[in-house]
């Protein structure tokens, strides 16, 4: 009796060794971020829903610091890295990654530029790949302009053929469906086609789409799996990076539309792909979420409002203001135009008002810095109140120091809290006072002159004034 059949194996080869000298960078062109990763970040994860046994890096220029982005990702399989000496095309880069490969039974080929490839879209790749049991396949779709692309001459799923500009009839030319960079293949008929490509083209190299023709001149069955990108474009310049990035955040924002955040205007509203948003949220235009932020439900984020790496409480309301770096609890309240940067921990009810400096402080519940302050390596207690104008005076040119603020104390405005100091609990401190000294629970601290009453003086002022201009005139 014949044994299970055994799984197939499937091998990703991502394509990363491109000069990219369009995009005219010192990076490498797939570490160029698209909404807040690099486009080979999105790629590798596109690559990880089809759940290969081995994930093959095909490098060239750069080779070091690409090699060094994927480790900080930690992808699982740990990719293997095959170098391509010259980069003589993407068919000759398929094949420089054939010994890598091994015995795997299908081959998917990404671009590691093309960060619009979802995992989505290599499912549904490889899925028809395998219905239709065809030697290759490859991902097609429909563009605004496809001038300067190949076209797709299909029948439902079967390729009859890619129709390069030059050779169409002017009825193919009207065909707006052209071909990507995502491929699934059968190993044997991949390995076997590739030789045959040649470099009699344009830029004179070894192009992969080439294999498709040969297939199917062998009577193959080649498919072409149609995805929905809203257009298209790759990292290849500025423009279409740009453009990229454009489809890439129309698809995050559509995914937090259809999870319940309101955004008042998603063509103004920028979140990075790792970004997560309670429901009933409300982001205004000009928000940027990025890196790893996490905002809670019933927010108000926005307008003109820039979060990075930062966890933001339910019912928090940020607006015309950055936050970096910071824990936000519920509730809390930011800006209009303030900084929060990197330490910063806001608990329950907090409130961060106008022109307000904050960092590498713990801001107890209920706690309110509202007006124009500075409170930096600081904690200050629940329900304290720091009037306009405090600033704790951290650094004294060498080191930083730490600000005490006891609960329910009362911080007087213009007040300098020269660090390190402590207010004791419930204490209050006079309007201008430079603490340099410990306040103890309760009492109050006051340090500026007596006031001074002149009296008289400003008639006085006046009849000088008048005595000196009649004579000078
Ligand atoms: C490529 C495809 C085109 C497809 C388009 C989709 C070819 C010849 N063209 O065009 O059919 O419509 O993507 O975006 O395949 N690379 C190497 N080694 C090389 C050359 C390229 O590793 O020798 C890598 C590049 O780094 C890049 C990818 O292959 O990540 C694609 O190469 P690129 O030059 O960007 O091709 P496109 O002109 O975008
Ligand atoms: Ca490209």
């Amino acid at each position: 009796m014949p044994g299970p059949k055994p799984a197939r194996s499937l091998a990703a080869v991502i394509l990363a060794a491109g000069q990219g000298k369009r995009l005219r960078s010192k990076l490498p062109k797939v570490l160029h971020p698209v909404c807040g990763r690099p486009s080979l970040w999105h790629v590798l994860r596109a690559a990880a829903a089809a759940r290969p046994d081995r994930i093959v890096v095909v490098v060239g220029v750069g080779r070091e610091r690409v090699e060094e982005a994927i480790r900080s990702w930690g992808p699982s399989p740990e990719p293997v890295l095959v170098e391509q000496p010259e980069p003589l095309g993407t068919g000759h880069a398929v094949l420089v990654a054939e010994p890598a490969v091994g015995d795997a039974d299908e081959v998917l080929v990404l671009a590691g530029d093309d960060p619009l490839i979802g995992p989505e879209h290599v499912r549904a790749l490889l899925r028809v790949h395998r219905r239709t049991r065809a030697a290759a396949s490859v991902i097609v779709t429909e563009v605004e302009d496809p001038s300067g692309y190949g076209r797709v001459l299909r029948d439902g799923y079967r390729l009859i053929g890619i129709v390069e500009e030059r050779d169409a009839t002017p009825e193919e030319r009207r065909i707006r469906e052209i071909s990507t960079c995502a491929y699934a293949f059968r190993r044997e008929q991949l390995f076997a086609a590739l030789p045959l490509v040649g470099r009699e083209n344009a830029q004179g190299e070894h192009y992969l789409p080439d294999v498709l023709g040969i297939l199917l001149a062998k009577g193959e069955r080649v498919s072409a799996v149609p995805a929905d990108f809203g257009g298209w474009a790759g990292v290849n310049s500025r423009a279409s990076a740009a453009e990229a990035a454009r489809l890439l955040r129309r698809r995050i924002n559509a995914g937090h539309l259809a999870r319940g955040v309101t955004l008042v205007d998603p063509e103004r509203t920028y979140i990075d792909v790792e970004v997560r948003i309670g429901r009933d949220t409300v982001v205004h235009p000009m928000t940027f979420l990025e890196g790893a932020t996490r905002i809670g439900q019933d927010c108000v984020i926005g307008p003109a409002t820039r979060i990075r790496d930062s966890v933001v409480g339910d019912g928090a309301e940020v607006s015309f203001s950055v936050v970096s770096g910071a824990r936000l609890g519920p509730g809390v309240t930011v800006g209009p135009y303030s900084h929060v940067r990197p330490g910063t921990v806001a608990l329950e009810g907090a409130r961060i008002g106008s022109f307000v400096e904050v960092k590498n402080a713990r801001i107890g519940r209920g706690a309110k810095v509202p007006h124009l302050a500075y409170v930096g390596d600081a904690t200050v207690g629940a329900r304290a109140n720091l009037g306009a104008g405090t600033v704790t005076v951290n650094y004294d040119g060498y080191r930083k120091h730490r600000t005490v603020i006891g609960e329910d104390a009362r911080v007087g405005s213009d007040t300098m809290l020269v660090a390190p100091v402590r207010v004791g609990r419930g204490a209050v401190t006079g309007a201008g006072s430079v603490i340099t000294k410990d306040v103890p629970a309760g009492a109050l601290a006051v340090e500026r002159a007596e006031q001074r009453i002149v009296r008289g003086y400003r008639a006085r002022k006046d009849a000088e004034h008048a005595r000196r201009t009649s004579r000078g005139s």
